[in-house]
């Protein structure tokens, strides 16, 4: 079994992103601008979002926070996105999920220029995206295409199962896997799915993407598959300053024995998520 370090890939990568940074603040007088829009204090998004602005510092991005109240109203977050979308300052931003409930986050979502919407979200992104056209591509998954492009594992005719059909990773992770660069045979199961288990066995990359911990276990993966956990539900720890830690959808230990190459949580998907986004970035700001 080999681990796939998402942290090391990510390291690496991003000593590339810092030189282009710096290259562009030379050409046009400042560096590439990454703006985030974090609503309320969910622990979750708290930190995901301050790992995004320490990102932007270590490749030499330029980066803002911009916070509401748990309690904002739409108008307060829309009024927001308008001057994101029009401030020349900025190369693109984004608004963390997920949104308290008085928030419809589709329409927010459509509220971001797709000219600025590095996160790849906004339908415009996905719909071109879908056809193969130049486009924001979602992060998640963009940083897994990375990811299984840089350990060298084939996907070309393979058998990639995805579990979980959500519109920022499993849907288009899906769509990526069966384009012409990965060719991949792609299957989503879902919570209606009647027989999980035998498709998951046929899988040679397995893709989960649920938040349920420890949902996929040893019996479900065939010998030699590769492993792929999106999962990140923070459970509570008693070995952890922060009384937290994340955890993924796989059974680590047991799946591990099993698996020709498998990522870990954390420092697996997540760092490349954040690299996405500063790839993203950079594109924006070119
Ligand atoms: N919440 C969980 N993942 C993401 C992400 O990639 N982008 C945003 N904006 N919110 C998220």
């Amino acid at each position: 079994m080999k681990l796939i370090e998402g942290n090391k890939i990510a390291k690496e990568i991003k000593e590339e992103i810092k030189i282009k940074s710096l290259q562009i603040k030379e050409k046009r007088g400042r560096a590439p601008h990454l703006a985030a829009v974090l609503v309320g204090h969910d622990p979750g998004s708290e930190s995901y979002v301050s790992y995004k602005i320490k990102d932007c510092q270590e490749v030499r991005f330029e980066s803002s926070l911009i916070r509401l109240n748990e309690d904002a109203t739409e108008e307060e977050l829309y009024e927001i996105i308008d001057k994101l979308n029009s401030d020349p300052l900025v190369d693109g931003f984004i608004v963390q999920l997920p949104l308290p409930q008085q928030f419809n986050e589709q329409k927010v979502i459509e509220a971001i220029k797709p000219e600025k919407d590095v996160d790849g979200f906004h339908p415009m992104n996905v719909g071109k995206m879908t056809i193969g056209l130049d486009a924001f591509k979602s992060a998640t998954p963009m940083g897994i295409t990375i990811l299984l492009k840089k350990y060298g594992i084939e996907t070309s005719g393979k058998n990639c199962v995805i579990i979980g059909r959500s519109n920022i990773v499993g849907r288009p992770l899906s769509i990526l896997m069966s384009q012409k660069e990965m060719n991949s045979t792609v299957t989503v199961v879902h919570s209606r799915t009647k027989n999980i288990k035998e498709i998951c066995l046929s899988a040679d990359i397995l893709i989960t993407a649920m938040g349920k911990p420890n949902f996929v276990t040893a019996d479900m993966v065939k010998q030699g598959a590769v492993v792929i956990d999106v999962g990140t539900t923070r459970v509570k720890s008693d070995k952890t300053k922060s009384g937290f830690k994340l955890s993924g959808d796989v059974d680590f230990e047991n799946v591990a024995e099993k698996c020709s190459y498998i990522t870990p949580v954390p420092g697996g998907v997540g760092p490349m998520t954040r690299l996405a986004l500063l790839l993203n970035t950079l594109e924006a700001a070119k």
